[in-house]
């Protein structure tokens, strides 16, 4: 039978290109997924973690092979990887962000111990995707994914299981299987197949299948699920998944068996629009890079996930573009689980390389396919490089491949002009225009907008955050009136770190409606105010309440961003108005910013008292917001994202602290240093004291190995101690 084992733990990592010779000493013990070099969130040069680092792990098989295969599965290292067992060499994987795998059982020390080595380059390889030229984010090294030891019988279901259905609307959908039985023996072997839908075993036309020595047999099955109730779709708001088990049997005895969870949705990109299960849906979200802040891409599963949820739960989004390459699986995942479409595409930017170039961007197209398609999430791939210039040849054959590979998805391929060649199914525009223009092909969708065309710190000054919200707010109107615009994907979801070419003097893009540490400016808002008010209901105000703070002064126009109906506002006691939302400028937004106007005057009668904002829905008050009208730092604000961290070496969560006045409103002049200390068996990743700005920023805690309780202390002047406490389990 088939085992597959987490191999995170036990490597040994040393930031040197190092041989064999070199003893153990000189090497970290570390667990990954891990950083090749910790930074500080900003002002760093990409040469510090562009070097060939070794990674070596000694281990012993934690299972007897009994005839088994013994492979080795690295999710993700950048940028390329040359992997050794016991000195030998298995080869080379040239590309950062797609899967990779070798089979280790030729030179495996059954009983004894075994020496794994990865010599990992993690230069701007301008052989390999993304580069050739630089690009507009950075690839930090490390094996920063997880990597799995995988046992598999010589005659084994292969990595390709590839299930989709057919019908979906219908009442008898039908279901398909494909896969490769991939028989490394040196015999013959007949293999029967069982599928199991839910735990309810599945009729299958053949059963019996001939696989012949050291050949792949591809098996495509179909069947009518048993379905035992009425069928549920997978929609944004149940997403529900179903569960299929492939059974391998050599006569009766079961010698392999998979698990893949998937779901039964229709995704249409049509010319007036997206539809999902028939129904048109308005398509509203963000572009995410996978970088955070310290630790690079090395985020264990849980940041994974809390990005999504991110971005569905906090900033209201239906879908979300992961530019400008595939993501981790555990964030694919968790889109699947929470209902959060995607849009995944190879990697690259602006640039196409040779022909060997081309042919890893073609191997790419093929393991982000092969990788993903499972994943109900998923609603299109991006098979151009992004913002490249046309190239018939090559996207002729990124797009067959794609089509090849998976029939169910329609392809799309960003462009920043609008005259590009069609060769796609979906026309995926970056619209940099402020504004959204005619398209010159259907289906279409916006997939970038505002980023460098207005990057806006979180520190920046009032009448700049409020413009930012705006614009997002008002592209998001525009393209919602369009008829033949699919939606508008925002650049971009978190401020991330780049090259100098394209950052600020600190090499941070300032592009996103959130900072780098995923805490939002005032444009998350104009995301986060079209929730569903039966979700939750949402009241923001774009303003910090002074009188001095924009060009002239004064607060003129208040924005607040609102999923309510009305909004009292009350300056001290006195309540100064009702309002409701602005549906002159945002006629097509379902929930419209509040724009409330000729307050100058108000100023001069109230100032300095606290405003009180009261949002009604039907009638009723559901959400206040009350912010300080002396500007005081009232308390440091200090909250660990999660209670509770696993004791397995890697597991972190973020620990987001603020200085806010008295209602808890974070404070963007704040210039203050916080200071922590930690108790416990988990360590502090990031700056530490740290120089606030902005009024907001965050740690990450990690996880050692021992259990135990976690106490975490945050100082800074003039304001009381602020405490959290974790559990390591
Ligand atoms: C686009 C590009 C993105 C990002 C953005 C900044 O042209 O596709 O990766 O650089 O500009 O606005």
């Amino acid at each position: 039978m088939r085992t597959k084992l987490l191999f995170n733990d036990g490597w040994l990592y040393t930031p040197k290109d190092a041989n064999t010779n070199r003893p153990d000493q000189d090497f970290e013990a570390v667990t990954l997924p891990h950083a090749n070099i910790l930074l500080p969130h900003h002002n760093f040069d990409n040469a510090e973690y562009q070097f060939v680092s070794t990674y070596r792990k000694r281990f012993t098989l934690p299972e007897a092979r009994n005839g088994r295969r013994v492979y080795i599965d690295f999710e993700g290292a950048m940028i390329a990887s040359t992997v050794y067992l016991n000195g030998h060499l298995l080869g080379e994987y040239e590309g950062g962000f797609t899967p990779f795998s070798f089979d280790l059982t030729d030179y495996l020390h059954e009983t004894g111990e075994n020496l794994l080595t990865v010599k990992l380059d993690s230069t701007e390889r301008p052989d390999i995707p993304p580069y050739g030229r630089v690009v507009d984010y950075l690839t930090f090294g490390g094996i920063y994914r997880d990597v799995y030891l995988r046992y598999v019988e010589p005659v084994h279901i292969a990595n390709d299981v590839f299930i989709y259905t057919e019908g979906d609307l219908s009442d008898q959908p039908a279901v398909r299987i494909d896969f490769t039985v991939k028989n490394q023996s040196e015999s013959h072997a007949e293999r029967k197949v069982s599928v199991w839908f839910n735990g309810e075993p599945c009729d299958l036309q053949q059963n019996t299948f001939q696989v012949q020595a050291g050949s792949d047999q591809s098996i495509n099955l179909q069947f009518a699920p048993p379905l035992s109730e009425t069928l549920r779709r997978w929609t944004l708001d149940d997403p529900y998944m179903y569960t299929i088990e492939i059974k391998l049997l050599d006569g009766e005895t079961e010698v392999d068996r998979k698990q893949k969870q998937f779901g039964f949705r229709e995704a249409q990109f049509r010319d007036n629009g997206f539809y999902l299960n028939g129904e048109k849906l308005q398509l509203r979200g963000l572009n995410r890079h996978q970088t955070y802040p310290y630790i690079g891409a090395a985020a264990p599963r849980r940041l994974q996930e809390k990005d999504a949820d991110i971005i569905k739960y906090e900033l209201g989004c239906n879908i979300v573009r992961t530019s400008h390459y595939p993501q981790s699986p555990h964030f694919l995942r968790r889109c699947d689980e929470i209902g959060l479409l995607v849009f995944e595409e190879i990697p690259g930017w602006q640039f196409i390389g040779d022909e060997d170039w081309q042919g890893i961007s073609l191997r790419d197209v093929e393991a982000m396919i092969v990788r993903d398609r499972n994943h109900p999430s998923i609603v299109l791939w991006g098979v151009r490089i992004n913002e490249s210039l046309d190239n018939t040849a090559f996207y002729t054959r990124t797009n067959e491949l794609a089509h090849k590979l998976d029939p169910t998805r329609q392809t799309g391929g960003v462009r920043f002009w609008l005259h590009s060649e069609f060769l796609e199914d979906v026309y995926t525009f970056n619209d940099f225009s402020n504004n959204v223009q005619d398209p010159t092909h259907t289906p279409h969708l916006i997939c970038e907008f505002n980023g460098h065309m207005y990057p806006t710190k979180i520190w920046d000054q009032e009448e700049r955050a409020v413009e930012h919200a705006i614009r997002h707010a008002r592209i998001q109107n525009l393209a919602t009136a369009h008829p033949q615009v699919s939606g508008a994907i925002g650049w971009c979801a978190f401020d991330y770190n780049t090259h100098r070419e394209f950052g600020s003097g600190d090499h941070i893009c300032y592009h996103g409606v959130s900072d780098i540490f995923r805490l939002p400016k005032f444009a998350a808002y104009a995301y986060e105010s079209q929730i569903d008010p039966a979700v939750r209901p949402v009241l923001r105000a774009a303003t910090y309440w002074t009188m001095g703070d924009r060009s002239e002064g004064g607060i003129d126009p208040l924005v607040i961003f609102s999923n309510c109906d009305e909004i009292e506002m009350f300056t001290g006691d006195t309540l100064v108005d009702r309002y409701q939302p602005d549906r002159e400028q945002f006629p097509h937004l379902e929930h419209p910013p509040f724009s409330i106007k000729g307050l100058q005057l108000l100023w001069g009668q109230h100032k300095f008292e606290d405003l009180r904002l009261v949002g009604y829905m039907g009638g009723e008050a559901v959400i206040e917001q009350q912010i300080a009208g002396d500007g005081m730092p009232a308390s440091l604000y200090l909250a660990a994202d999660d209670d509770t961290l696993d004791a397995d070496g890697a597991d972190m969560t973020r620990l987001v602290f603020k200085i806010v006045d008295k209602f808890g409103n974070r404070l963007p002049y704040t210039n203050q240093v916080v200071s922590f200390e930690i108790e416990g068996p988990a360590e502090l990743i990031g700056e530490n004291p740290f120089a606030i700005m902005g009024g907001q920023a965050a740690l990450y805690v990690k996880a050692g190995h021992e259990a135990g309780a976690v106490t975490i202390r945050a100082t800074t002047p003039r304001l009381e101690t602020a405490e959290v406490s974790l559990t390591i389990r």
